[in-house]
């Protein structure tokens, strides 16, 4: 195995060691079955000398009890063996979904901008299926197969071991194509899940997108690329079956030749009377009982390698390194004053300055809002309140701690936010309602926030109600409805620092103004950042800052910021035109 195989064999090897005491007894098992086996073919010596030839009156009463007793150890064996097994592959399933799933929650957000869904629920579900298969299965044929074939090779040499020689021959023949197809599997098996990854993308992507793929005809676009990818797919399974086809016949042929030496050399013998008929049977039984073992440990490598490759892409996405956390500090309740010191932020270190030396003050219990043109960096500022994001340069404090400082999860907790693009889960708005809500709110506390929402009115009138399942991210809902459900949750948060970005955009002018008539209520004992494009909604907020390609340009009140005739002042009047 080259060098890397076997670090990630010995990695792997760490998540199967815990389960020793379930392997023991299922190697036991499999012992007992293989020997089990071995010894039904030994048998056939003493069936035929004894039994057949000798007629020995003894040995012919027991026989039959033999015959019984071989098969119950059999069995009880079997049952070990694949109990224990399977236990142990079922657990190994769980804990691996387990951690992948909990390192998969604290990734940064820097990762999923990165990563495509349906390629991590791949690894989540194919990889573990895949490593799953090559530790159980493997396990088995490795312990039982070579166990029988060590039976067999043992009743070879007791019947004849000058002729039992002859098979090592092949082994360096054996060991060179086992190393072959190892290197061939592996190399296939890489690209069969990426290749699964890629269907799974194409799919999700399609059905997500469904109504774009209608509006613009892309039917025929989609299902090509599908096509070309579970192709691909297809193709590389193909060859991976071919190489396993070819293997086991290779393999066979081989031991056939030997088989056909021995068998020729053996019958020239026995005209001397060197092996009594007995021996000739069981010697010719136990080499052609032998190509079983030979063709499944041949094939055991095979899964591991599949497996292998499997762990390689788990393994990938447990090394990506978690969200950073180093801070200490607990906040209780903040009071929610921002200060940003001279913050600079760009996505990569290649890519334009997203941020651009922003320094500003936002005062406790204040109302700021951010304006600009689309791309101006404002959702990129938020993000960095939320430490989604470090800055590259700068630092930004919330009460005069350095937000760096502060726990990440109790920072988290000091904000509530409506984001540009709502998320929904696919529950009940209730869920929705509730979902993080520090204690546990009650359904008439949801129904409260659906009410400042302006979103009772509807709810109420849906068939179920406030336990209405929403559909997968909310497509059973309207744009504006979406929106308002997304408010009522930022609003049970009772989080003292609200965020708003956009969050009216969806609905008409009517339902905002009154939304916005509902917020003042939260303005006068809340911090309430508000990003908007309808100037018209944030005239009133104590500071609004202007911002253009990532720096602030202006900021100011509403009125003082028409006076100064500057870019705000242009948007507004754009806006009263259109
Ligand atoms: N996750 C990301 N990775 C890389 N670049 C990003 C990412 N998100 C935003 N950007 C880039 O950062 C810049 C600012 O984007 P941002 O979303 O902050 O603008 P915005 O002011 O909120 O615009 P809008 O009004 O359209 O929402 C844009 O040029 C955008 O391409
Ligand atoms: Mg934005």
């Amino acid at each position: 195995m080259a060098k890397e195989s076997i670090k990630i064999y010995h990695r792997l090897m760490k998540y199967v060691w815990p389960f020793w005491p379930a392997f023991v007894i299922a190697a036991i098992g499999n012992v007992i079955c293989s020997s089990m086996d071995a010894y039904a073919v030994y048998f056939l010596k003493p069936l035929l000398d004894k039994g057949f030839v000798g007629r020995d009156a003894h040995f012919l009463s027991i026989l039959p009890l033999i015959i019984i007793g071989i098969f119950l150890l059999r069995g009880i064996g079997n049952i070990l063996s694949t109990y224990f097994t399977g236990y142990v592959s079922k657990k190994m399933v769980l804990i691996l979904r387990e951690q992948m799933f909990t390192h998969i929650m604290h990734l940064p957000a820097k990762f999923f901008d990165h990563s495509a869904s349906a390629r991590l629920l791949t690894k989540l579900t194919y990889n573990v299926d895949q490593i799953i298969q090559a530790t159980g299965n493997t396990f088995t044929t490795l312990v039982q197969q070579s166990c029988f074939l060590a039976g067999l090779i043992a009743v070879m040499f007791i019947t004849n071991w000058h002729l039992t020689l002859l098979i090592f021959l092949v082994l360096p023949f054996l060991v060179a194509l086992v190393k072959y197809v190892s290197n061939r599997f592996r190399k296939l098996s890489r690209r069969i899940q990426s290749a699964v990854g890629d269907v799974m993308h194409i799919a999700e992507q399609s059905i997500i997108g469904y109504r774009e793929v209608k509006i613009f005809g892309g039917e025929q676009q989609q299902i090509q690329q599908f096509d070309k990818s579970v192709e691909y797919n297809f193709i590389q399974e193909m060859k991976i079956t071919l190489t396993d086809a070819l293997n086991s016949p290779i393999i066979q042929i081989f031991c056939s030749i030997i088989l056909a030496v021995v068998i020729y050399f053996a019958v020239d013998r026995s005209g001397g009377n060197i092996m009594s008929a007995g021996s000739f049977a069981a010697l010719i039984s136990a080499m052609l009982a032998s190509f079983k073992p030979i063709r499944d440990l041949s094939q055991v490598n095979n899964n591991i390698q599949r497996g292998l490759a499997a762990a390689e892409g788990i393994f990938q996405l447990l090394d990506e390194p978690a969200e950073a956390d180093t801070g200490q500090k607990i906040i209780q309740k903040a009071h929610g004053n921002i200060h940003l010191e001279n913050v600079s932020f760009r996505y990569h270190a290649d890519s334009a300055i997203t941020l651009d030396n922003i320094s500003l003050e936002i005062p406790a219990g204040k109302t700021v809002a951010f304006v600009g043109r689309s791309g101006a960096g404002k959702s990129s500022l938020v993000s960095l309140l939320l430490r989604f994001y470090t800055p590259t340069q700068g630092k930004i404090l919330l009460d005069d701690i350095d937000m760096q400082e502060i726990k990440l999860c109790n920072l988290r907790s000091q904000f509530a936010m409506v984001s540009q693009h709502v998320t929904l889960f696919d529950d009940t708005i209730l869920y929705n309602v509730a979902y993080g809500s520090s204690q546990n709110a009650s359904e008439e506390d949801a129904i409260k926030a659906l009410k400042t929402a302006h979103a009772w009115e509807f709810v109420q009138r849906l068939p179920q109600g406030i336990k209405t399942i929403v559909g997968e991210n909310g497509f059973n809902l309207s744009g504006g409805q979406r929106q308002r459900i997304a408010i009522a949750r930022a609003i049970l948060k009772q989080a003292p620092i609200l965020i708003l970005d956009e969050a009216t955009s969806a609905l008409d002018n009517e339902s905002e103004r009154a939304i916005q008539s509902a917020l003042q209520e939260l303005r006068r004992n809340h911090t309430v950042l508000v990003i908007a494009h309808r100037l018209s909604t944030i005239e009133n907020a104590d500071l609004i800052v202007v911002m253009d390609q990532g720096k602030i340009i202006e900021q100011d009140t509403h009125a003082e910021l028409l006076k100064q005739r500057g870019l705000y002042a242009q948007l507004h009047a754009s806006a009263s035109f259109s």
